[in-house]
């Protein structure tokens, strides 16, 4: 359609670099299609589920989360507010989720500073809930993160 848009437009539209348009495309968050020649253009109510992309990850809503609410509306037309509040709906428990974590932990906060022990046993940010100790019993944690090896035994 004349009015779409080229990649370039496309981003300066969306306030996002290119690279960034092409990154949303590839994880299917907008689509493009092709001209004769092979450019893209996209069309101007991709700028929308853009949008929607931005504010969602402002708030650290996962890509894989937004794709599914997005993949959820039709094309055909612009996403109306209606739609858009009915598909955010389920992030509010989400958010009120993360905000009660962050608010747990920055209570918790003043216990660790000027501490530094970072102590399995009694560190409420390193360890919260215990959550290492639902893994089994004594040390779980040995290299890093996401590596779980025992210990020495
Ligand atoms: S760092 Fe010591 S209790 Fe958290």
């Amino acid at each position: 359609m004349a009015s779409d848009l080229s990649v370039g437009e496309f981003a300066s539209r969306a306030g996002i670099p290119v690279s960034t348009v092409h990154y949303y495309e590839a994880e299917g968050l907008i689509q493009s299609w092709r001209t004769p020649a092979n450019h893209r253009r996209y069309d101007r109510r991709e700028l929308r589920r853009v949008a929607i992309v931005r504010v969602a990850q402002s708030v650290g809503i996962p890509l894989a989360e937004v794709r599914d609410v997005l993949d959820r509306i039709p094309r055909n037309r612009a996403i109306s507010a209606r739609q858009w509040a009915e598909a955010a709906a389920p992030w509010r428990e989400a958010l009120d989720e993360r905000i009660a974590l962050l608010t747990r932990m920055r209570d918790q906060m003043g216990f660790c500073i000027g501490c530094g022990c970072l102590s399995l046993d009694s560190c409420p940010l390193y360890n919260a809930g215990d959550r290492l100790g639902r893994n089994g019993a004594g040390a779980r944690r040995w290299v890093g993160e996401g590596e779980e090896r025992s210990t020495l035994d």
